[in-house]
């Protein structure tokens, strides 16, 4: 027996300007952006009807609980009927966490951690999600992911109010993504395909959505080059869509609960950080899942996943680091990252249950 489901309705545009004000409510609104997303980047893609729109522009990269509460006492008392999130990961997360809390009488950001209150009735603002790189997956997941940096914590809001109500994809916003970013946004799309596959949730239509990302990354990921052609802009954010698809209704596994300590303690860009394992777990997973191994096998016209994988971590390497050691860490600090690997929902979502031995080899493998 097995679901496949996703709230969020999905739209595809080259002319965002044109798009926008057919999905935007009346009322005020409110646009949650990365900085990237400038004044003259808005100018050029936003409708001339949002010139103006209030906007908070606070998060960049991986949301301390500070920033998130910012982002929530910038938008409280404005109380917008929609919020339009253009951004990568960290921005989206941001605008969901905003949104919940503009449903719930604005609790701060620690006590909807603790626990999301009732409903008041407030209303529900729109929330539109409009990716501006092509990996994250946040416009189509219902979690929110922030960094406590003071007790070195990873912390997942996850909530079904948290799915944004509408996808918004443009390739003209991932246009000024620097490549270092390209790169690394793409390889997190890739680890949320591989790990979808070998998610103990996964379903025929995850494995299908996962393939064909898998596929699309192979294919295009080694073209990034600068400037990156449009077309391939193109491809990868539909790669990322369905790899989006495929993780939200399956979540990610050892790939991802091994990757925050290296994120937290190393600072190691995500998408790294959730593709140095990968080769390693599919050596380990692969024999556990002769269906889904097969059909990635078939999707890349390649027997070795593995060869595939170190491959374009090979392409990666040209623009960043891809070994523990190139981050600071030391060989002392092995123990330590393996033990904090385990998080909850994330490693027991793992088709293959892992030691700590084991993830200290993996570890070890990448150092
Ligand atoms: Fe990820």
């Amino acid at each position: 027996m097995w679901r496949f489901a996703n709230p969020v309705a999905i739209h595809w545009t080259d002319d965002l300007a044109s798009l926008l004000p057919s999905l935007l409510p009346p009322g005020q609104g409110l646009l949650i952006a990365h900085p990237r997303f400038n004044e003259a980047a808005r100018a050029g893609l936003l409708p001339g009807s949002l010139a103006g729109l209030p906007s908070f522009s606070g998060i960049e990269t991986n949301p301390t609980p500070d920033q998130v509460q910012q982002a929530i006492d910038f938008a409280c008392p404005l109380a917008p009927r929609w919020i339009l999130a253009v951004g990568g990961g960290s921005v989206l997360d941001t605008a969901k966490i905003v949104r919940l809390a503009l449903a719930h009488d604005c609790p701060s950001v620690r006590e909807l951690l603790q626990a999301v209150p009732p409903e008041t009735g407030a209303e529900r603002p729109l929330l539109i999600a409009a990716p501006s790189t092509h990996g994250t997956g946040a416009e189509l997941t219902p979690w929110a992911a922030i960094w406590d940096m003071k007790s070195n914590r990873k912390l997942s809001l996850s909530h079904p109010g948290n799915y944004a109500d509408v996808a918004v994809y443009c390739p003209a916003l991932t246009h000024s993504l620097p490549l270092p970013v390209s790169i690394s946004t793409t390889l997190d799309a890739l680890a949320h395909a591989m790990e979808s596959l070998w998610s103990r949730n996964g379903n025929p239509v995850s494995v299908e959505l996962a393939a064909a990302a898998v596929g699309a990354i192979s294919e295009n990921l080694e073209l990034l080059a600068d400037p990156v052609p449009h077309p391939v802009r193109e491809n990868l954010l539909r790669a990322s869509l369905l790899a989006g698809l495929a993780f939200a209704n399956t979540r990610t596994a050892a790939a991802h609960s091994i990757s925050y300590p290296l994120t937290l303690h190393l600072g190691i860009p995500h998408g790294i950080a959730c593709t140095l394992t990968l080769p390693a777990l599919w050596r380990i997973n692969s024999p556990d899942m002769p269906i889904q191994a097969e059909r990635l096998r078939r999707q890349l016209g390649h027997e070795d996943v593995a060869a595939v994988l170190e491959r374009m971590l090979r392409f990666a390497a040209k623009s960043l680091p891809i070994r523990l050691s190139a981050y600071g860490a030391k060989p002392a600090d092995l123990d330590s990252l393996a033990r904090e690997s385990f998080t909850k929902g994330r490693m027991d979502n793992n088709l293959v249950d892992l030691s700590l031995a084991d993830v200290r080899a993996i570890l070890e493998s990448i150092f």
